[in-house]
């Protein structure tokens, strides 16, 4: 009887729901589930805000879910009427509320059915880096048994580096107070085309193709030579499919202090990223030449104008310095990018097409 009993639990197949369907990075990871191979699960929801994109999700298999992430009473009915245990947030990087009605609503589905939940929060190698007053003077691994207390020690000037941080950390506290097992996935400079039915186009490349068609230059924003972790949208999705395949197996990759997952193959140069952009720009007269000139305080100023944010936060948005490293996923996972860094900048000429196109478009 024992025994039996044991049998349907260890069977009982988890629900998912996946958020920022429509998105860059949701979108990709939906359109790409097909030939996952994941091992069997229940049923895959998505969460949505328009029509549209709930006849969109459901050409993926996903059953559409549209209530409001930051109503804490919605929250708990979505995730606990429909026996959901598995929960892949990509909607927001800075802000703790929606992730903590989350948590509680999956900590009372582990009460009802006495299995493992998991939390995956969406965060952003920014928050890893010089701009959030991370360590950057010698790689910083995602495998470090001591990074969140790292993250709990990061001081920064920027406000918004500041939340995204301690969001972070409360996800971790929060998560573990309520025995969901949470993990910190981090995305970086992600490229390529998403295949997903959404927004086709990153962020970074989107800024600097941005701020270089409006001042007619390319500029660096820093002295030195600073780096970025970079990876392909595919790479990035395949880090979030290896993690669900172990999830769904009820396998126990890293959680909790111990499940950063950063999504690179590497680093660039963003000296490189802007030389290659710069060539891809000049060469459709975007630009009248492919130099990359050191921006001064009034070209910050211009180049805040052109991104709509203010000059303090232009280094923040196209720069910086990012020792982050990835070496978990490949550890717990078998995660393997099939795209070398430095393929970002053989791809630089098709993004900056692809951005020139969706801005015309
Ligand atoms: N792309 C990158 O290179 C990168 C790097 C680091 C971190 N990240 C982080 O990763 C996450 C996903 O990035 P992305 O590039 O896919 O962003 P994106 O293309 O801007 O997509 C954002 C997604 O979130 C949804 N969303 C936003 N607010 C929502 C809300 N209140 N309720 C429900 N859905 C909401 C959007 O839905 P609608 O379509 O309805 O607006 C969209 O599906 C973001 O948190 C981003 O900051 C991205």
């Amino acid at each position: 009887m024992i025994l039996i009993i044991h049998r349907c639990y260890s069977t009982m197949s988890h629900n998912i729901l996946i958020t920022g369907g429509s998105g860059y990075l949701g979108g990709d990871l939906l359109a790409r589930w097909d030939k996952a191979n994941f091992p069997p699960y229940g049923k895959l929801y998505a969460l949505v805000r328009t029509d549209a994109q709930a006849e969109a999700v459901k050409k993926y298999g996903a059953v559409p879910l549209s209530f409001n992430a930051k109503d804490e009473a919605a929250v708990r009915s979505a995730v606990v009427e429909n026996n959901i245990s598995v929960v892949y947030y990509l909607i927001d990087p800075l802000h703790f509320d929606a992730p903590s009605h989350f948590i509680k609503a999956l900590a009372e589905v582990k009460k009802n059915t006495d299995r493992e939940v998991h939390f995956l929060h969406t965060t952003g190698a920014k928050l890893f880096s010089s701009h959030a007053g991370a360590p950057n003077d010698k790689p910083l691994f995602d495998t470090d048994p001591d990074l969140y207390n790292i993250q709990k020690s990061q001081k920064t000037p920027h406000e918004m580096m500041r939340i995204g941080v301690e969001t972070n950390c409360s996800i971790i506290e929060e998560a573990e107070k309520h025995g969901v097992r949470s993990y910190i996935f981090a995305p970086c400079i992600v490229y390529g085309k998403s295949e997903g039915f959404g927004n086709p186009l990153s962020k970074q490349t989107v800024a600097v193709v941005r701020a270089a068609v409006a001042l007619k230059h390319v500029y660096r924003v820093d002295t030195g030579k600073p780096t970025w972790p970079v990876c392909h949208v595919a790479d990035n999705t395949s880090l979030y499919v290896e993690l669900l395949c172990k999830i769904l197996a009820d396998e126990t990759p890293g959680y909790g202090k111990n499940g950063y997952y950063l999504a690179a193959s590497g680093s660039v140069a963003w000296d490189d990223i802007y030389a290659a952009m710069a060539t891809a720009l000049a060469k459709r007269n975007i630009i009248p030449d492919d130099r990359v000139v050191t921006a001064n305080n009034e070209v910050l100023e211009h180049l805040g104008q052109a991104l709509g944010i203010t000059k303090e936060l232009v280094p923040v948005t196209v720069g910086g310095n990012c020792t982050f490293t990835a070496a978990r996923g490949e550890k717990e996972l078998g995660w393997k990018p099939l795209y070398k860094p430095q393929h970002i900048l053989e791809d630089a000429d098709a993004e900056v097409q692809r951005i020139l196109e969706k801005s015309e478009a």
